[in-house]
């Protein structure tokens, strides 16, 4: 499969589910030997291929911001920044929500109408300015706790209709919803996409302490976990096993209603109940 055709996705870090199937139809492609299976295996690598790149390119054209963070996050030397002490984690462009994650996290945020918007986990702002594009969006408090990325993103949106929307709290995102709660704040859409170890203790301090407003929207990225989630294997990833984990409670909580969307790597959609419905 060609970088092309994947976009600005690295073919070595395959992170969508069609980018995980292709990876391995390509093991299975090169260890077989028989040119009857080869042609078949090439037309169900076209099949995913195909699939990858159409719902890339059918997805509307992204604003220049947006194409500006990318562009940049996939050029920037992440490695240097990391063993140099820029960044105290080895960050990978693929951690970004690529054109069509972003196109239906703006949407997403255009048809909740949702004037306050909550991230946690922001790298290098794709999926804030895309949530922070709604012309409902008055503000986006973003929880990050690398200065450097902050700084980033900063310099990429200065100038742009999201510059003033966008807020930040930089720290440990526990601590960051902690002083939220004290503010007394509640957010209309909240966007969680960062450490999945901790997406549980998330997802439990905004339900339990009125984060989220009533009839509010979670989004949860990543909750199929390159198809771990729903593997019978035994060698499943410790982030394959907690996401397993996080869906089955979310399903469980008679406050909301939830479903796991096959966008990219899987984005479950949260509804916040009211009594009456
Ligand atoms: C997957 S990336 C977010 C990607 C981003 N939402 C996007 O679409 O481009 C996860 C981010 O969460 C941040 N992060 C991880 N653990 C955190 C924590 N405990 N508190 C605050 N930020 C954290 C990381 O520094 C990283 O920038």
């Amino acid at each position: 499969m060609s970088s092309t055709t994947r976009g600005f996705k690295n073919v070595s870090d395959p992170d969508s589910l069609q980018e995980v199937l292709a990876t391995k139809l390509e093991e299975v492609a090169r260890l077989n030997k028989d040119p009857e299976v080869a042609e078949k295996l090439k037309g169900c690598i076209d099949f995913v291929d195909g699939l990858e790149s159409f719902l890339k390119d059918s997805a509307s054209e992204a604003t220049p911001v947006q194409r500006k963070i990318l562009t940049d996050t996939y050029k920037e030397p992440w490695t240097e920044y990391y063993e140099t002490g820029k960044t105290t984690a080895k960050f990978r462009p693929s951690m970004a929500t690529g054109y069509h994650e972003g196109q239906f996290l703006r949407i997403a945020s255009q048809i909740t109408k949702a004037k306050r918007i909550l991230e946690i986990g922001t790298f290098t702002g794709h999926s804030a300015v895309a949530l922070a594009l709604s012309a409902y969006c008055e503000e986006l408090v973003c929880l990050e706790y690398e200065p450097f990325l902050v700084d980033f993103v900063k310099s990429r949106i200065d100038g742009t209709p999201v510059e003033n929307k966008i807020k930040f709290m930089i720290g440990v995102a526990m601590e960051s919803l902690q002083k939220l709660k004290e503010e007394g704040r509640v957010f209309d859409l909240v966007f969680i996409d960062a450490d999945k170890g901790n997406y549980i203790n998330y997802y439990n301090f905004i339900m339990d302490n009125g984060l989220l407003e009533k009839s509010g929207t979670l989004m949860i990225d990543n909750t199929l976990w390159k198809g771990q989630v729903y593997s019978t294997s035994d060698n499943i990833s410790p982030n394959g096993k907690v996401l397993k984990e996080f869906n089955e409670h979310v399903r469980q909580d008679p406050r909301v209603n939830q479903v796991v969307l096959p966008v990219h790597d899987g984005v479950s959609l949260i509804h916040r109940v009211e009594e009456s419905d």
